[in-house]
Parts: C-alpha cells; sequence; structure tokens
C-alpha cells in the first residue's frame, strides 16, 4: 500500500496567499480534520493498478479541495453551525467570505486536476465535471425535497446517488485514471464507489439523528431543523400507519414546537418502528454489493485489494 501521511498533506496544501482574507478561509475548511476518506479511495485504487503516489496526488488533491468546498456551500445552504467540532466557515468568517472562499476551492480542484498527465485529461476532466454537476443537481433535489412530504425510497436514493455518491465512485474511478488502468476495470470501481456512497450517506443520516455529538463533530438533529428527507423519515413514511405520519409530519415541520421536543418525538416513533434496525439492513445491503464487486474485479495482484476491502468492512461501524 502506498503509505502516505494525508493530514500533513492536506494541512499544508493551501498555504499563505494573498489576499490572506480569501486563502485562511480555505485553510481553515481544508485543515480541520476531516476524515480524509475520498482521498484514501483515489491512493488505494491507484495502487491497485501499480500507479505511484505522483500520480495519485493531482487526483488527491482535485477531490479533497473540491469536497471541502461542497462543505462550506453546503453548510451554508443548510445553516449548520458546526463542523468537525469548529464553527462552520461561515460562523467562524461571514457569509461573503464563505461564498467566495468555496468559489476560489472549485476553482482551486480544477487547477488540481490539469495537473494530471495530458494523455488521461480525455478521461479526467469529463468525469470530475460531470460529477461536479450531478452534485449541484443532487443538492438541489435535497433543497426542493425539504417541502415535500411524500419522498419515495427511489427519489431518495437518487437524490444521495447525486449529492455524495458519485464523488467517492469517482474518488476510486479517478485513482484508476491516473494509474492508466484498463477502462472496463475503472467502470467497476466507480460502481464500487457508488455502493459505498450510498452506504455512506444513509450512515450520516442515522449518525445526525443518532449520534455522539462530540464524536460525530455535527449538531445533532440538524437534518430535523431544516425538514431534511433523510433515510429515517423516508422509511418511516413506508413504515407508519396513516396516524403515525401526521404524528412525525406534524413534529417535522411545526416549528413552533422547540426543536428539542421535536427531535425527541421522532425519534421515539422512529424506535417505534424499528426505523434503526431497518436502516442496518440496507446499510449491511450497500456494503455486501461494494464488496461483492470488489471481489469481481480482476486485478493481478490480489493483495492489493486488500486495503480498500477492509475500508469498506470498517465503514459499516463508523461513528464520525
Ligand atoms: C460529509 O462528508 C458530507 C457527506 C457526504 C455526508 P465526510 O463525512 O466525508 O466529511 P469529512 O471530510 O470527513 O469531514
Ligand atoms: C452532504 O450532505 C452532501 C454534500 C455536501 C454535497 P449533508 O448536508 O447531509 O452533509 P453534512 O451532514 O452537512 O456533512
Ligand atoms: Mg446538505
Ligand atoms: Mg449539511
Ligand atoms: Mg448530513
Amino acid at each position: 500500500m502506498l503509505k502516505y501521511n494525508l493530514d500533513n498533506h492536506f494541512d499544508a496544501l493551501l498555504d499563505n496567499e494573498h489576499p490572506i482574507e480569501l486563502f485562511e478561509p480555505m485553510a481553515y475548511a481544508l485543515s480541520s480534520g476531516g476524515k480524509r476518506l475520498r482521498p484514501q479511495l483515489v491512493l488505494m485504487a491507484c495502487n491497485m493498478f501499480n500507479g505511484t503516489l505522483n500520480n495519485a496526488i493531482p487526483a488527491m488533491n482535485a477531490i479533497e479541495v473540491f469536497h471541502n468546498f461542497t462543505l462550506i456551500h453546503d453548510d451554508i445552504m443548510d445553516q449548520a453551525d458546526v463542523r468537525r467540532n469548529q464553527p462552520t466557515v461561515h460562523k467562524q468568517f461571514d457569509y461573503p467570505t464563505a461564498i467566495l472562499s468555496g468559489d476560489a476551492m472549485m476553482i482551486k480542484s480544477f487547477q488540481y486536476l490539469y495537473q494530471l498527465p495530458q494523455e488521461v485529461w480525455h478521461l479526467a476532466l469529463p468525469l470530475f465535471t460531470t460529477t461536479a454537476m450531478e452534485i449541484c443537481k443532487g443538492q438541489q433535489y435535497d433543497k426542493n425535497f425539504e417541502t415535500k412530504k411524500h419522498i419515495s425510497i427511489d427519489e431518495y436514493i437518487e437524490m444521495i446517488r447525486l449529492k455524495t455518491a458519485v464523488l467517492l465512485a469517482t474518488s476510486l474511478k479517478l485513482g484508476a485514471i491516473a494509474a492508466s488502468a484498463p477502462e472496463e476495470y475503472t467502470n467497476t470501481l466507480y460502481e464500487i464507489g457508488i455502493n459505498i456512497g450510498l452506504a455512506f450517506q444513509i450512515q450520516d443520516d442515522y449518525l445526525d439523528l443518532y449520534g455522539d455529538p462530540l464524536t460525530f463533530g455535527k449538531k445533532i438533529g440538524g437534518d430535523i431543523a431544516c425538514g431534511k428527507k433523510t433515510f429515517l423519515y423516508v422509511l418511516a413514511n413506508t413504515q407508519a400507519k396513516q396516524y403515525e405520519k401526521e404524528i412525525i409530519n406534524a413534529y417535522y415541520h411545526n416549528k413552533n414546537i422547540i426543536l428539542s421536543e421535536r427531535i425527541e418525538n421522532i425519534k421515539q416513533l422512529y424506535n417505534r418502528l424499528n426505523i434503526p434496525q431497518t436502516y442496518q439492513q440496507w446499510l449491511t445491503k450497500y456494503v455486501n454489493k461494494a464488496i461483492e464487486l470488489l471481489n469481481t474485479l480482476p486485478v493481478v495482484d490480489n493483495e492489493k485489494k486488500q486495503p480498500l476491502q477492509d475500508l469498506i468492512n470498517k465503514l459499516k461501524d463508523r461513528n464520525r
């Protein structure tokens, strides 16, 4: 496995350009202790096809900087005050700063992308730009759903495929592209990434209600506060009786009731409907699908699949 200290790398990546008012918030976002999941995926895929660290670095930089850009703007859209146990960028600085430094990070991510060798641009650029546009579409569906009561499981899954899964899928595919892997293999890696990404987002929704705030690093109940149609909500609406649906919706959307009470009552109803157990089955389904696809991947050196297999298996138990 390519050994590399990702935290040191990203903590130092965006240092000291001017004006400081633009670049300090960018460095603040990038060095505030994310899990570095996406660059790990880039590295693992690159290594699977015997790519070097130098092959992987532009892809890792493009993806992780882009990811952190999406979080800065997502926190404005979701009115979130805390991320990674720190004030979000618009809280630490202000809204104009968060908007502009987010924009600048998005542009930076493209500058990193074209540090990949020119021979792979015809694969890397369409992949990255399509993914960037899909994330915007997913974020718009996420916003649209806030004011919609009936969301089917399929509609929800498509929304999270777009807002979250495609970037994890692109991390794996771009890592493989950076190592000049054969196209059919890069497509399988993309599918593995989609399944990891779906698992990852339904878990994020679960932790938003059931997580420990200090470990998770975000405020608990933030999704309920803005009427987000989470996986828990969507599952509950397929299983609840009519009167239970009405109770959930009343607590979900009635902002005259204090938030802590709304959160507590919704949680109790989810518990009664066994939503945590049903969610767990879906999580297992996506994780198993990712592992199954990984098993079909004909990599020359089978041992090189191990780090990705370990990562997928560990993901099941994540609490941050
Ligand atoms: C947060 O992503 C956004 C989601 C897709 C749920 P991460 O949980 O990977 O964020 P960091 O970078 O580790 O903080
Ligand atoms: C994140 O969804 C998706 C993107 C940032 C594109 P969330 O809004 O659930 O992510 P968190 O919970 O704020 O990290
Ligand atoms: Mg969001
Ligand atoms: Mg959010
Ligand atoms: Mg969330």
